[in-house]
C-alpha cells in the first residue's frame, strides 16, 4: 500500500529546452500539466558545468505560474539562497556535498518561506542525511553524476531510493522522494513503484516532439505504477 500519497509530481529541466524559445517550451509543458518547472544552477566549481543563474529565474516567475524549482550545484550554496528566493524560487535544492553546514542553509531556506529539498550526489549514501531528514520537504536522489543533462541512469540508485521510502514509513518522515538524471518515459514507472513521487526529467521531455505529450505520459506511468508500492 501506498502509505506517502503525495501526488506525483513531473517536473521539466530546461536544461534540455531550446533556450531560444524557453517562454514557448515552458507554455508546453504547463498546459499539459506539469507540477513545477526544474531549474539547474550550475557554477563550474561544485559541477563541471557551468548554466544559469538569478536573472532567468526571476524572468521566469514572470513567465509561469508554475512554482520554480531552483537546484543548486554551486559551492557555498548559502551564500545564494536568499537571492533565489527573492527571485521567486519555490523549492531550493542544496547538495549534501556542497556545504558542511547543511542544518543552517535548510533554515535559511525556510526562513524565506521556500520547501527546503537536500539532494545525495550518486556516491554520497542515505545515512549522511539522518540528522535532517525530518525537516526537509523533499530528499533528491541524483540519478546521474550532477552537471549535465542527456547521461544515462544508474541503476544501483534504485537501493537508495527504496531505503529512503522503507525509512519514511518506517519513521512517518513527510519528505518527497525525488530523482533527477537519465528518468525516461522507460523507467517512470519502476521508479515510482520504488518510491519516487517525483520525476525530474529533461531530455526525455524537450528532446521530442511533443513536450506536452511525454509530460502526459510520464505522469500517467509513474500514477499507475504506485500502486506496486510496498
Ligand atoms: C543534471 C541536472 C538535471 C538534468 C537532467 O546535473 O541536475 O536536472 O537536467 O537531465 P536529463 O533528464 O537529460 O538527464
Ligand atoms: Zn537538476
Amino acid at each position: 500500500m501506498n502509505r506517502f500519497p503525495f501526488p506525483i509530481e513531473i517536473t521539466p529541466s530546461i536544461l534540455a529546452a531550446d533556450f531560444t524559445i524557453l517562454g514557448e517550451e515552458i507554455k508546453a509543458v504547463e498546459e499539459a500539466g506539469a507540477s513545477g518547472i526544474h531549474v539547474d544552477v550550475m557554477d563550474g566549481h561544485f559541477v563541471p558545468n557551468i548554466s544559469i543563474g538569478v536573472p532567468v529565474v526571476e524572468s521566469l516567475s514572470k513567465a509561469t505560474r508554475l512554482p520554480l524549482h531552483v537546484h543548486l550545484m554551486i559551492e557555498r550554496p548559502g551564500e545564494f539562497v536568499q537571492a533565489f528566493a527573492r527571485a521567486g524560487a519555490h523549492r531550493i535544492f542544496v547538495h549534501q556535498e556542497a556545504t558542511p553546514h547543511l542544518d543552517r542553509v535548510v533554515a535559511s531556506i525556510h526562513e524565506e518561506n521556500c520547501e527546503a529539498a537536500v539532494v545525495l550526489n550518486p556516491a554520497t549514501p542515505v545515512s549522511t542525511l539522518k540528522e535532517i531528514m525530518d525537516r526537509v520537504e523533499a530528499v533528491l536522489v541524483m540519478t546521474v553524476n550532477p552537471g549535465f543533462g542527456g547521461q544515462k541512469f544508474i541503476p544501483q540508485m534504485y537501493g537508495k531510493i527504496r531505503e529512503l521510502h522503507e525509512l519514511r514509513s518506517r519513521y512517518n518522515y513527510g519528505f518527497r522522494i525525488a530523482v533527477d538524471g537519465g528518468v525516461t518515459l522507460e523507467n517512470a514507472g519502476e521508479l515510482a513503484a520504488a518510491g519516487c513521487d517525483s520525476l525530474i526529467a529533461g531530455t526525455s521531455i524537450f528532446h521530442t516532439t511533443s513536450p506536452g505529450a511525454a509530460v502526459r505520459q510520464m505522469r500517467q506511468f509513474a500514477i499507475e505504477a504506485t500502486s506496486q508500492r510496498v
